[in-house]
């Protein structure tokens, strides 16, 4: 793994976006995995920025996103695709034929799921999967239990997701207690892992996730076995790591 250890937020989320640019570059019509949350809304702005200066193209990149809440429309302001949309798809040249995100409103969620990774293997897979984490360890919705998730999805979002997830709604009974996601297989199987943490408030859960055991108690722990991770944060939230001596 590559630990990556910035002085500032605003530098990590540099250092992610040039990364993400640079494989564009390379490869035009490469296959991204994106990921929502707080943590990337400001690397995914200096995508945008790039983009307006003619630095990156993104015409022919197809993204995957790692999951959606269901039972909220796309329309809903809480959306993940509305969220990838408002953030990013809408600022930027990327064709949103070629954006995908798992769609909380279906109504066989087995065959959605199933319809999912299927587009993932067409694809030929992910070839950056961008990531970043729940305080509980979850990686994408991938919450605690008793073994590792493999294809998409439905799973039941766990109490402290809830709590963390409440701030962007009006209510807290309105956040969805499911959500579709990405499995530890296209997560595993991604050529390259790239995650972003920010903030002291993620530092023990980063030392429990790349120090402790591999266990589905802590989800991202799986990420262990990934040959190319790349994990970017500030001091405060790779001081866990910093207290193990992995940096
Ligand atoms: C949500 C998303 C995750 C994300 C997590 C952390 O639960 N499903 O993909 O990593 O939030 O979000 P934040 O970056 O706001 O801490």
């Amino acid at each position: 793994m590559k630990v990556v250890v910035t002085k500032s937020y605003d530098e990590s989320c540099a250092y992610v976006a040039d990364m993400i640019c640079k494989l564009v570059n390379e490869k035009p019509n490469c296959k991204l995995g994106l990921a929502t949350g707080g943590t990337p809304v400001p690397m995914y702005k200096k995508l945008i920025e790039a983009n307006k200066a003619g630095k990156v193209d993104f015409a022919q990149v197809r993204t995957v996103n790692l999951d959606e809440y269901c039972g909220i429309p796309e329309t809903h302001d809480q959306s993940y695709r509305y969220f990838m949309n408002t953030n990013l798809f809408d600022h930027i040249d990327i064709d949103k034929a070629n954006t995908y995100v798992p769609n909380g409103m279906a109504e066989d969620v087995d065959a959605e799921c199933a319809a999912y990774d299927e587009r993932i293997q067409e694809f030929g897979g992910i070839d950056l999967q961008l990531l970043g984490i729940g305080h509980d360890g979850h990686i994408g919705f991938n919450e605690p239990a008793d073994h590792f998730s493999c294809g998409t999805n439905c799973v039941e979002l766990t109490d402290m997701t809830i709590d963390a997830n409440a701030r962007f709604f009006a209510n807290r009974d309105d956040v969805p207690r499911q959500a579709l996601t990405m499995g530890m297989q296209a997560i595993m199987q991604a050529k390259a892992v790239l995650m972003v943490v920010s903030g002291a408030d993620k530092a023990e859960i980063i030392r429990k996730s790349f120090c402790g055991p591999i266990t589905p108690e802590v989800p991202a722990s799986i990420l262990q076995l990934h040959p190319n991770v790349t994990l970017v944060g500030d001091e405060a939230a790779l001081a866990g790591l910093k207290e193990e001596g992995l940096v």
